[in-house]
């Protein structure tokens, strides 16, 4: 059996703070349920202390998601956020604390004003607290992917000793390469005493478009918690599509000895769910959920795809509750792409007749984008008239 990999959904929080995305609690209620039906691990469902709303969020969602999975509050390296967060949680059946702080010389020098022996403090210090009100606390080292690598170990020396039972290894500017991330991973494994008994997650952000590729070098590294949104969706370029990891996941499981429990046909749901509320569009040609995601447009990959679908598609649409291939008819389609639609429109020629409905055709293609089923009635309907006369 390969090792499960917990999928910790951000959406709610992380992915709310995409500018413009924001949602009321209503509205996270009925992503939450979703997440639920998703089969997600874990629902980061807000940052209690930063409003009134989140706090109620958060709580709302602690009662709403019961036994499902686990609910989780974010807070600062602060007693007073730590407080509300656990007050928040109170509704929870499964509550989990996130506290942390930033790690890298940045983060200490021009934001904290602190010295690595004071952020080691912090560390153990916000773990411990956190403790006081829930067993379960996840530790995040906030720009962990430019931190310095022997201080890093030190930092999470410290909240595995404290008792975190998450360590959150994120690279908040998705500043790192793959396989340097990957490296890094490794190396709190290989140094960190007792890592084997806290879960590692990884938490990274698409600012150089590799959010996705840095989270399964994680995985391969040792990491088995993902934290992801919906679509991608949050700061700056987003956070890691939670789609896209899984779906990768679910292709290499035993490359990377990893399995997710996510039930995939769920997937397009959410994510037309989540665009719809946040109001945000996703791109025609994203990754496993956009409306290209399975659809052909090339004479050459529409006779492969006709002839057998895994030609040019790794996924069946049906796996992530997608309605279905598509072919799209364009000038770029060849004579089978046409002629497999006309036959399911009812129209069957002979190739003598073929080669000029295709002229016909491209004629029509050339001043469209895409040519429908109603462009090809007129054109047959017109033919036959000509025909006719
Ligand atoms: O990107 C980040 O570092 C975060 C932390 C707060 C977990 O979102
Ligand atoms: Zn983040």
């Amino acid at each position: 059996m390969t090792r499960k990999i917990h999928i910790f959904d951000t959406t709610l929080r992380d992915g709310e703070q995409s500018p413009g995305a924001s949602m009321n609690t209503e509205e996270k209620l009925v992503i939450a349920q979703q997440l639920i039906r998703l089969g997600v691990d874990v629902i980061e469902a807000g940052f209690p202390i930063s409003s009134p709303g989140d706090f109620r969020s958060v709580s709302e969602i602690g009662r709403l998601a019961g036994d499902d999975c686990v609910v989780c509050g974010l807070t600062r390296a602060v007693d007073a956020d730590i407080d509300c967060a656990a007050e928040a949680l109170r509704s929870a059946k499964r509550p989990r604390i996130h506290t942390g702080l930033g790690v890298s010389p940045s983060h200490l020098r021009e934001k904290l004003h602190i010295s690595e022996d004071e952020c080691v403090a912090r560390a153990t210090h916000c773990v411990s607290y956190a403790k006081r009100y829930v067993n379960d606390v996840e530790f995040y080292a906030e720009d962990a992917g430019r931190s310095d690598q022997a201080f890093l170990i030190r930092v999470i020396q410290a909240a595995v000793d404290a008792g975190a039972t998450v360590v959150n290894i994120p690279d908040t500017t998705g500043y790192s390469m793959p396989e340097d991330f990957g490296a890094r991973i490794r190396s709190l494994v290989d140094n960190v005493i007792g890592i084997e008994n806290v879960t590692i997650a990884v938490h990274t952000h698409n600012d150089l478009g590799m959010a996705t590729a840095l989270a399964l070098q994680g995985v391969r590294n040792g990491a088995t918690q993902v934290e992801c949104t919906i679509n991608g969706l949050g700061e700056r370029a987003g956070n890691t599509a939670l789609e896209e990891v899984v779906m990768a996941i679910k292709m290499h499981g035993d490359e990377l000895d990893a399995h997710t429990d996510i039930v995939t046909r769920e997937l397009t749901r959410a994510s037309r769910l989540v665009s719809r509320i946040t109001g945000m569009n996703v791109q025609a040609n994203k990754a496993i959920v956009g409306a290209n995601a399975f659809a052909h447009s090339s004479g050459i990959h529409q006779d492969g795809v006709l002839k057998a679908r895994d030609t040019y598609e790794i996924i069946d649409p049906a796996d992530v509750g997608a309605a279905g291939s598509e072919i799209i008819l364009s000038a770029r389609s060849g004579h089978a792409a046409l002629r497999h639609r006309l036959s399911e429109l009812g129209y069957t020629f002979v190739d003598s007749e073929f080669d000029e409905v295709y002229q016909r055709f491209l004629e029509i293609a050339d001043q469209k984008k895409e040519v429908y089923n109603e462009d090809l009635e007129s054109m047959v309907q017109e033919r036959q008239r000509e025909v006719a006369a």
